[in-house]
């Protein structure tokens, strides 16, 4: 009982069943599995400032989304401690430190900062603190010893560049710092949702995402104008499962018991599907499967977002009481980091002594 979680999220916008699948719906378990000392989940705003530096408006108005979205997916401010990354300067002071212990080549090959910067057109003029996230990160991670973290596939290389942080500090210093693993989503589907009109990338852009906040209708509604099998034209043509994005939602979504409650022709998914390559399934049917699923799963996040959203101050109360909280912890191992780097000057009394006694000889 001494493993501990730290994860978090930039506020850039309401989250979606993307967010839910790779790794909310994980934490929520893991946060009530018992099996865990502490869970911090963190509000990444410094992070999202690092590439929308034209809109920090946005950041700000996303907080509260991000909050609400977390408390009514199950994140249980009793269980876990929820903060934001701004209000904790100590990440700040371990970032810097970790600076001296990371290359400039060694964050150019990060394949996470690599592709964003394409994304951004960040090449000409990349921003300093953009390019330096990844020691950031190691920062939020490490400040908490957290062992676990559950991400998305495309932060593996944020762990990988921490471990390597870790490792460097504790061969310098001294061994106070711990190396975290990721915990990745169980099955592929849940790694890599994509958005509703079979794009890889969910994005509010290209309109393609089902929020967790949408109404039981505008899920409806995304669910029966899904992308499916571009060939699939007749009920009775064989369908397809590559790249149909209801077949993927399902993988994702999908367990047995729902057969019994919405589709009990069927026994479990690898029947539908048969069914479905074989030819004689529509889509209409399996898209109100999805939806029938989608519903269940989504109602009662719903319910619990319309009861915190009537009292907001409550939600920031507790992003308060989470900040301060997980200040006293990132405090006690920049601490440890300091003493460890023999930087401690005034609480090393063994120094004062030896240094006395070094200027006391010429006397
Ligand atoms: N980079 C993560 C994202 O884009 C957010 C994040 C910041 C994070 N610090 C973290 C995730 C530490 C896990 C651990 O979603």
């Amino acid at each position: 009982m001494d493993k501990i979680i730290l994860t978090g999220d930039r506020p850039t916008g309401r989250l979606h069943v993307g967010h839910y699948v790779g790794s909310l719906r994980r934490r929520v378990e893991l946060q009530n599995s018992g099996e865990y000392k502490k869970t911090y989940i963190m509000i990444a705003d410094a992070q999202a400032l690092t590439d929308n530096i034209e809109n920090p408006e946005k950041v700000r108005q996303n907080i509260i989304e991000v909050a609400l979205d977390y408390i009514s997916c199950g994140l249980d401010p009793e269980r876990s401690t929820l903060f934001i990354q701004s209000q904790i300067p100590e990440l700040c002071e371990l970032t810097f430190y970790y600076m001296d212990l990371v290359t400039v080549a060694r964050l150019q090959r990060n394949p996470t900062v690599k592709s964003e910067i394409q994304m951004r057109n960040f090449e000409a003029s990349i921003p300093v603190g953009f390019f330096t996230y990844p020691i950031s990160q190691a920062a939020d991670i490490t400040a908490f010893k957290a062992d676990t973290v559950p991400v998305g596939e495309d932060q593996l290389p944020m762990i990988e560049q921490t471990r390597e942080i870790v490792h460097k500090f504790n061969t310098v210093y001294a061994p106070v710092l711990v190396e975290p693993s990721a915990l990745l989503p169980e099955n592929e589907a849940s790694k890599r949702l994509p958005g509703t009109d079979g794009k890889a990338k969910m994005s509010k852009s290209l309109n393609n995402c089902i929020y967790l906040s949408d109404t039981a209708d505008e899920v409806r509604t995304k669910v029966m104008s899904m992308y499916t099998d571009p060939l699939h034209l007749q009920v009775s043509d064989p369908g397809h499962l590559e790249g149909n994005t209801v077949f993927t939602y399902l993988d994702a979504f999908c367990r047995k018991e729902h057969f019994g409650r919405y589709l009990p022709d069927y026994t479990d998914l690898g029947e539908l599907k048969a069914h479905y390559q074989r030819g004689g399934l529509g889509d209409v049917k399996v898209k109100k499967f999805l939806n029938n699923i989608l519903q269940e799963v989504l109602e009662p996040v719903r319910i619990r977002r319309k009861e915190l959203e009537k009292d907001i101050p409550a939600v920031y109360d507790i992003l308060k009481k989470g900040s301060e909280a997980a200040r006293e912890t990132a405090a006690q191992t920049l601490s440890e980091v300091k003493s460890a780097m023999r930087i401690n000057y005034f609480e090393d009394e063994e120094l004062i002594r030896t240094q006395s006694e070094r200027f006391g000889e010429g006397a």
